[in-house]
């Protein structure tokens, strides 16, 4: 398989404080990659360092072969790099329909756009039977699935989602993976997701890579993984006490 994405050695500082400390990930064409990390590990930083959307301080970002370290967002964005962000940052007031032409939109054609839209009700049923709801009214999962679909509008090569589960209950994060497996299937994604857990994500990712203080502490494809011994003492640290051990 050939690398979609390669970071190498990625360094990013906010201030005196050092996010990332060098890390290295891989992610090839077609795959389900997890970076599973606690709070304040660097999952949103690495995520967002690969968007453009802050500058590293050292390291290197190749998409598709290409270097596009200290690129900007929209450089990155037209390379088909899509993020969804922490927190899913849809347009409560705007209707499901409107957030998904957004998408749409900041591509130019839009008779390409409202085909795409067509075909992503497809994958996304509930949706289409919300069109004209205001998106804040939606539940946590659909507005979860909107925040994809407007991301998927932009018809991304790689898509980056930050924290998918959060707040969401366990049987909607399943159908989130579910429809995101979907997706890559049937749009030929390749996707980089973080998650704070790694209890629901190992049934449905290729590989993961454990984030923790700025560094990858442990990587290994998720099927060799499963046991969960190796992902939670990279989680917690060599030494983890007991009280620890359900949270990854
Ligand atoms: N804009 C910022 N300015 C200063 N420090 C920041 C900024 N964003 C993040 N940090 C700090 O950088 C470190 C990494 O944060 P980051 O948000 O990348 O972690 P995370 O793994 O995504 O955590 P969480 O699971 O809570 O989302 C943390 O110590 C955080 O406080
Ligand atoms: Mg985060």
């Amino acid at each position: 398989m050939s690398a979609l994405l390669e970071v190498d050695g990625l360094h990013v500082r906010y201030g005196d404080l050092a996010a990332l400390r060098g890390i290295s990930l891989r992610v090839n064409e077609g795959e389900v990659v997890c970076i599973i990390g606690p709070n304040g590990a660097g999952k949103s930083t690495a995520l967002a360092a690969i968007a453009g959307g802050v500058a590293p301080s050292a390291g290197e970002i190749r998409f598709d072969g290409e270097s596009v370290v200290g690129r900007r967002p929209e450089y990155i964005a037209r390379r088909r790099v899509s993020l969804v962000p922490e927190g899913r940052h849809i347009f409560g007031t705007l209707t499901v329909e409107e957030n998904l032409r957004i998408g749409g939109y900041m591509r130019g054609n839009r008779r390409e756009a409202l085909d795409d839209m067509e075909r992503l009700l497809m994958i996304f049923p509930r949706l289409r039977e919300r069109l004209t709801y205001p998106a804040g009214r939606l539940s946590g999962g659909e507005q979860q699935m909107l925040a994809v679909a407007r991301a998927v509008m932009t018809r991304p090569r790689l898509l980056l989602v930050d924290e998918p589960s959060l707040g969401l209950a366990p049987l909607i994060v399943d159908q989130i993976y579910e429809t995101l497996l979907d997706l890559r299937k049937r749009e030929n994604l390749t996707l980089l997701i973080n998650e704070q857990s790694s209890t629901r994500i190992l049934k449905h990712a290729d590989r993961i890579y454990v984030l923790r203080g700025g560094q990858v502490q442990l990587d290994g494809r998720a099927a060799d993984l499963r046991d969960g011994e190796a992902i939670k003492h990279a989680y917690f640290g060599f030494g983890a006490s007991q009280t620890t051990e359900t949270a990854a």
